[in-house]
């Protein structure tokens, strides 16, 4: 049993275009296809297509989350199926996420809802969130979303991951709209912050109790061992800034990390300064959550950004080579991360962390019960890293198992060695099957809840 705090909340995790997959959308409810379809439709990979089959699956999947044990769901709300094609909110699917959220309810699960994870309609495809048109987008959504779903709503989370939505898709190129060009990263950075802002904003206004978490992927970073080299010093310093810090900061300090002013303040907007302080909203923001899944070891490099990854100090890989940080091989990552975020904002209005996704792929063999040992082993390992952060005093009140269904893992689609899931679905008739950790998982919150 872990020693957590009594008001620990365990859940699960999962979105809404990895599960419910874009094309039953098209066909039933008349949805706009995604911006990830044409993307990785153009690269030759693995398109949302059907995603875990839930769409005509939720009966079964309720009881799966229910008999599971845990007492929050989070998941994510399509603007692609929100917003009708004609402009107006679309009440099939309004229906459909209705019938699905409120049943998790009456079961009393606490729903944590996700305004944006990566749903973007394609018409957005050249630009993504840097599209004229795609502020207003986003908020109009928002606005559908408050008028028809919010009595089912217990927490809203405005934007899932802003590193991977404008690092991963204008620095590095993986994810949609896929460019490689540092000036669009920084537009990309200050657009999403300042729409997270009015996001946060829109939802105050027009429902003043309504509750709000932010939520961030983190990657604590290392330097390789007796490197006192200054450069390797800077590297660090600049990769936790543009991976972690910049994320963060303007909505608790109103400020940017300083070694990301130094270096890149050309590519910054004149009334960058502004922007950043408008984000300033701790007051609002009822958790802080935290994905997590690996961290990080870096050097420095020549290329625009100034550091890279330092693959040779990568001990343990899961099946996506993602270096898994676990002692005492290796650092605590999850405990480091937690607990440098909440020293970092414990002046400035956080309230508590959330672990809003942890969780790993891997490989199952197949039999009855499909055995994924090594899930249950970083699951337990990751949990006994959160009771050592609230040891150290961080207040961490949830955690949020990364997820339940195997089901489409972005740029890495549907392969064997990205399923993230505690149940295993067939890839062609979407039957359901629990592994070895749904049970694990299941038996753990039966003795913490008892
Ligand atoms: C993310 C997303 C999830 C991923 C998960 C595993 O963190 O990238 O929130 O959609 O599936 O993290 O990569």
């Amino acid at each position: 049993m872990y020693k957590l705090p009594k008001n620990f909340t365990f859940g699960i995790a999962e979105s809404d275009l990895q599960t419910v997959g874009s094309s039953f959308p098209i066909q039933y409810e008349n949805a706009s296809s995604t911006m990830w379809d044409d993307f990785t439709k153009k690269l030759k990979k693995d398109t949302p297509n059907k995603g875990s089959f839930k769409y005509n699956n939720i009966k079964e999947d309720i009881s799966l989350i229910n008999n599971l044990g845990v007492k929050a769901y989070r998941t994510s709300i399509s603007m692609t199926r929100v917003i009708g094609k004609d402009g107006k909110p679309n009440k099939k699917a309004l229906k459909w996420y209705r019938n699905y959220l409120s049943s998790l309810k009456k079961k009393n699960i606490q729903i944590h809802l996700c305004l944006y994870h990566w749903e973007a309609p394609n018409k957005f495809i050249e630009e993504g969130i840097l599209h004229k048109d795609f502020h207003n987008y986003f908020l109009q959504h928002t606005n559908i979303v408050l008028e028809y779903l919010a009595d089912l709503v217990d927490y809203y989370l405005p934007i899932n991951e802003l590193w991977c939505i404008c690092y991963l898709a204008y620095y590095v190129g993986i994810h949609a709209p896929g460019y490689t060009d540092i000036n669009r990263f920084f537009q990309s950075y200050f657009a999403s912050i300042t729409l997270q802002r009015d996001v946060i904003l829109q939802i105050k206004e027009s429902q003043p109790k309504s509750k709000i978490g932010i939520v961030n992927i983190h990657f604590p970073t290392y330097i390789r061992q007796n490197s006192d080299k200054k450069s390797y010093v800077e590297a660090q310093t600049i990769a936790d800034e543009i991976t972690n810090y910049i994320y963060s900061d303007p909505f608790y300090i109103g400020r940017m990390p300083q070694e990301t002013i130094k270096r890149f303040k050309k590519y910054f907007p004149k009334d960058y300064k502004d922007i950043v302080s408008n984000c300033k909203l701790g007051d609002e923001i009822d958790y802080y959550g935290v994905n997590y899944y690996n961290g990080q070891y870096v050097k420095p490099s020549k290329n625009s950004i100034g550091f890279e990854l330092d693959e040779d100090e990568i001990f343990m890989k899961n099946s996506l080579g993602w270096p898994i940080l676990i002692p005492p091989e290796s650092p605590p990552g999850l405990t480091d991360i937690l607990h440098t975020y909440s020293q970092r904002y414990a002046q400035h209005g956080m309230k508590k962390i959330i672990v809003s996704e942890n969780g790993t792929p891997a490989f199952t063999n197949e039999s009855e019960i499909p055995q994924d040992n090594e899930r249950i082993y970083y699951i337990d390992q990751h949990l006994k890293q959160i009771e050592k952060a609230i040891q150290k005093g961080v207040k961490v009140e949830g955690y949020f198992l990364w997820t339940l269904l195997d089901n489409y893992e972005w740029q890495e689609g549907y392969k064997p060695e990205s399923a993230f899931g505690i149940v295993q679905v067939d890839r062609k008739t979407g039957k359901r099957t629990k592994k070895k950790s749904y049970y694990w998982y299941q038996s753990q919150l039966q003795s913490f809840y008892r």
